[in-house]
């Protein structure tokens, strides 16, 4: 069991690291990004968040040699208190790199896969109370019904929370994934494949966090600070790539006034277009094929 880091080259490359900088990686993961900027820092400080136990744990081990870490296991929407409580309140860069560790897709009890039956979990986080089974098992059709449509896309968002209201109490990924067999019997990938996505976006709040984590990484970021963000689908990325585009576009009356300066935004998005895995990477590691990475500068 191990975890690929994903566009590993690429992120570094936009981060352009300076060896005295401090550094924010919100994703540890399997460590292999933050190993990555710990090599190319010199007197410079890394803080590396997880709000999974295990990542922590296993990265730590990883990342052993390096005395310039701090590890913070929490979600990265606190991003602001937990580098304000150490003292810190401006970062020279910060790398996110989205969603789930191949050490949590993998992992059977964790419950994030389609292909294994297991109890209905999806929490990054252990500590937290919601779960997918609570999800299932307490919310109204209409509830559920929107979070199928919204966060998986899927197009048969009411009759498959029908059938789960119909059936419930579930207890299985393997009891979920009959219902979705049975409603999306048409379908050529795998039936559940966006009813689990849903769920899990649901779980973790991930949509919401990003917005959260985004918004305060720019204040955070000193002249010439990046920041980098690699993204697993489609909802991520719109949210990455609209807030890019809102944070670089000048205020419509401002720019009236000729005061050059006022009007001039203070960043400036440095892929206009994503970045996506090469094709030797694509070969290497199937898991990277929806990444995208976006990076941002501060002026
Ligand atoms: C794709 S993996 C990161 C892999 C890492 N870059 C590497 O190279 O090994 C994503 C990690 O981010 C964590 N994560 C996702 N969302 C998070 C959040 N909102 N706050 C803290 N950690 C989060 C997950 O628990 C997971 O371990």
């Amino acid at each position: 069991m191990k975890h690929l880091t994903v566009l590993k080259e690429e992120a570094i490359q936009y981060l352009a690291i300076k060896e005295k900088g401090i550094y924010v990686d919100g994703t540890l993961g399997g460590g292999g990004h933050s190993k990555c900027i710990l090599e190319s820092l010199n007197e410079g400080y890394l803080f590396a968040f997880d709000q999974d136990a295990f990542a922590i744990g296993y990265a730590q081990n990883v990342l052993k040699d390096y005395p310039n870490v701090t590890y913070i296991h929490n979600n990265f929407r606190y991003i602001k208190k937990e580098l304000n409580d150490r003292g810190i309140y401006a970062i020279d860069g910060i790398l996110l790199d989205l969603g789930l560790s191949s050490f949590q897709i993998d992992d059977p009890e964790r419950g994030f896969t389609y292909l294994k039956e297991t109890s209905l979990d999806m929490r990054m986080d252990q500590r937290q109370a919601l779960s997918a089974e609570t999800i299932v098992n307490t919310y109204t059709i209409e509830e559920l019904a929107k979070i199928f449509y919204i966060y998986g896309e899927e197009k048969n968002s009411y009759k498959i929370a029908k059938r789960i209201i119909e059936q419930r109490p579930l207890k299985t990924t393997m009891e979920l994934v009959k219902i979705c067999d049975q409603v999306n019997y048409k379908e050529k990938g795998h039936s559940a494949k966006r009813v689990f996505q849903a769920l899990r976006i649901a779980v973790n709040d991930e949509l919401r966090v990003l917005e959260d984590v985004l918004a305060d990484a720019v204040d955070l970021l000193k002249p010439d600070g990046r920041l980098v963000v690699i993204t697993f689908h489609s909802l991520e990325d719109r949210i990455v790539k609209h807030f890019f585009r809102d944070e670089v576009s000048e205020d419509p009356i401002l720019k009236k006034l000729p005061i050059p300066d006022l009007h001039t935004s203070p960043f400036e998005v440095l892929t206009r277009k994503p970045i996506y895995p090469k094709e030797e990477e694509l070969l290497n590691n199937p898991r990277s094929k929806s990444a995208k990475l976006r990076a941002l500068r501060r002026r």
